[in-house]
């Protein structure tokens, strides 16, 4: 069976109200799944890199990077609680986060590489919603945009000052090694039937599969054409 609907256009939190319950339901889902990604992130990684950044100047960016983290959290669970969703549900211990979350953050190096390949995905997932049906997700997702670049030239530029020497080269590819099996997971299954309706509805564009194979190409020219080092082989498949 084939639905051609066309998906609505919202211009406003109070608009979702309007809407058909699966719109609706979708898009609480993808606003609660941000808020809580953007929220344990902060957390686990970019605060607590703050005490591993090596010097003022690498203390300093890191709590920049912290403050908008957290910020973004801030302005998606504000959206979250404009369309009727209680804020206790936007927090970790309600909504189990996303597998990249689970590495165990020790060292600065590993931080500079989830800044570099995380901070890409998330990148990979902002661009997507700048399309959004939603639009005050798309306007989220614009005034969102240029941090999370910020995010990944931070991991960039401290990874390519490491490889400078070949002890931080060799604890940059270490890092990537160890953190890079964590992300092709973090777009989600092939052929994944809640994909299929968010794009359904406008509110995403892309398959899982084709976001996660632009993103592999992405990340490849930035460890193997920029940093000159090399990205480990990784099962692709959710
Ligand atoms: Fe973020
Ligand atoms: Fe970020």
């Amino acid at each position: 069976m084939t639905d051609v609907t066309p998906p609505p256009t919202v211009e406003t939190a109070d608009g979702l109200k309007s809407t058909p319950d699966e719109f609706q339901d979708l898009v609480r889902k993808i606003v609660i799944s941000h808020a809580v990604n953007e929220l344990y992130g902060a957390q686990v990684f970019d605060e607590p890199a703050i005490a591993f950044a090596p010097t003022p100047y690498a203390k300093w960016l890191t709590c920049r990077v912290a403050m908008e983290e957290y910020g973004h959290h801030v302005r998606f669970r504000e959206l979250g609680e404009a369309i009727g969703i209680p804020s206790a549900d936007m927090t970790p211990a309600h909504h189990r986060p996303l597998s990249i979350f689970e590495f165990p953050l020790k060292t600065w190096e590993e931080f500079c590489v989830i800044k570099l390949l995380a901070d890409l995905a998330e990148i990979l997932q902002v661009e997507d919603l700048l399309h959004c049906s939603f639009h005050p997700l798309r306007n989220l997702a614009r005034m969102t945009m240029p941090e999370e670049r910020f995010h990944a030239q931070f991991g960039k530029d401290f990874c390519t000052e490491l490889c400078r020497t070949a002890d931080g080269r060799a604890k940059v590819q270490e890092a990537i090694d160890r953190y890079f099996p964590y992300l092709p997971a973090f777009f989600g299954r092939k052929g994944s039937k809640n994909n299929a309706l968010y794009r359904r509805w406008g509110i995403k564009q892309r398959t899982n599969e084709d976001m996660r194979a632009d993103y592999l190409a992405r990340a490849r020219a930035l460890v193997e054409g920029e940093l000159k080092l090399t990205l480990p082989a990784v099962p692709e498949a959710a």
